[in-house]
């Protein structure tokens, strides 16, 4: 009898359970639906806070370094490299590059860096990393947006051990110390783990809010290009998304996410960042448009105004025009310092030629704008490392 009683309380549970778990499933497959039919994403409202730089603050520990990433695939070696040579140019804090690139840059990537004069290289460490992705989806992850550029999403899972890191696309240039960008890792709130800039300032020549076919976050989403993640905090948060009604940790959510909207998404992973900030906006912080400042904010008169204030602290040449003369103001700027040699004047060998340039460029809109990109640099050539003034 009591024998009897068991089973029957059993299969009882197992009753309410199953149909508890077809009910979780049929809810969620109708969250999935809405989603769809009613078109979500308009109008959340940004709740990152919008900063603007401060004053180095020079006592902070010199052991405390800043990590930088970048993934370098194709041509991008030499781009790359003019990316770093900003980083450690006006840099205080001692910084450690993470390379992740194809294996036969590697020692391209060794040669080049270890050329580089004996008075920078106690600024810096490298790791070069190749690139790898999940196993199981490894072709689908590769052929996302460009080759490589998905690799960033993984960043979390490959640098277990590294606290945060400041992702950047090869085609940034700092003109302004990293360390600022740096300390708005202190300033996140009890909930945030990322950084971002808005996609764009001006809505009518917005792209998401015009044309995707997802999720994204804010009024305009956001640009990837330049990235701080508090990998620590990105490894342990649960996050809220639209495949199911539980709560999932970032490795278990990116293939999912890919497999819902990868024939949704124009530009690649950092859609799918967007569709992720989405969801959870109370997890980012967004700075304000200086700290990534692309083509899109003077191509059509200037739209940024920290920057109209303060000056360019990050340019970021995308759409290749770093080496075309779609905007020579841009590609000034990178020639200046791609030529400049270590441990020269920067106000004479970087400043002055520069301004010769750009001066040449005011025929076009982002070359009227282009005081905003020598404003910082004039700062950070006078308040430049002791490694590139007199050696103390
Ligand atoms: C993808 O875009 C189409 C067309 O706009 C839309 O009907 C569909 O719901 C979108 N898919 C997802 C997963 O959002
Ligand atoms: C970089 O330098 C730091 C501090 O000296 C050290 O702890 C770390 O192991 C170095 N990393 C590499 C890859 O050399
Ligand atoms: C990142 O978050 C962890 C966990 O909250 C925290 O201990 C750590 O100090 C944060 N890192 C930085 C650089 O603020």
């Amino acid at each position: 009898m009591r024998c009897y009683l068991h089973a029957l309380l059993i299969c009882i549970l197992l009753a309410v359970f199953s149909s508890l778990y077809v009910l979780n499933q049929l809810a969620s497959s109708l969250d999935a639906q809405d989603e769809r039919t009613l078109g979500k994403p308009q109008g959340v409202p940004q709740s990152g806070r919008h900063a603007t730089g401060e004053r180095l603050n020079t006592k902070t520990s010199k052991d405390e370094r800043m990590h930088l990433a970048v993934v370098a695939c194709g041509p991008r070696l030499e781009e790359t490299l003019v990316m770093l040579k900003s980083a450690v140019l006006f840099s205080t804090k001692l910084l450690h590059f993470h390379i992740f690139a194809e294996d036969h840059l590697h020692e391209s990537f060794k040669e080049a860096l270890d050329s580089w004069p004996a008075e920078i290289q106690p600024q810096f460490n490298t790791t070069t990393y190749p690139i790898t992705f999940p196993r199981d989806n490894a072709a689908e992850w590769k052929k996302l947006f460009k080759p490589c550029a998905s690799q960033r999403l993984f960043l979390p899972l490959i640098l277990k051990d590294v606290d945060s890191v400041l992702y950047v696309d090869t085609d940034i240039l700092f003109l302004n110390p990293v360390d600022e960008l740096w300390a708005l890792l202190s300033r996140f709130d009890a909930s945030q783990l990322a950084a971002m800039a808005p996609e764009h300032e001006e809505p009518r020549i917005g792209w998401y809010n015009r044309f995707a076919r997802h999720p994204y976050y804010g009024a305009t989403g956001v640009n990837s290009g330049v990235m701080l993640m508090n990998m620590t905090r990105i490894r342990e948060k649960r996050f809220k998304n639209d495949m199911t009604s539980v709560p999932l940790r970032w490795d278990e959510m990116l293939m999912p996410l890919l497999q819902k909207y990868k024939l949704n998404i124009t530009w690649g992973d950092q859609d799918l960042l967007n569709i992720i900030f989405h969801h959870n906006p109370e997890s980012l912080y967004v700075f304000p448009c200086l700290w990534n400042y692309r083509p899109d904010h003077c191509i059509y008169g200037s739209n940024c105004q920290p920057a109209e204030q303060e000056g360019v602290f990050i340019l970021h040449g995308n759409r290749g025009v770093y080496h075309d003369d779609k905007q020579p103001a841009f590609r000034a700027v990178y020639e200046a310092i791609q030529k400049y040699p270590f441990g020269e004047s920067m106000a004479r060998a970087l400043l002055l030629p520069l301004e010769a340039a750009l001066r040449t460029t005011k025929h076009t809109y982002c070359g009227r704008a282009s005081h905003l990109f020598t404003q910082r640099l004039q700062r950070s050539a006078r308040h430049s490392p002791p490694s590139h003034r007199q050696q103390r």
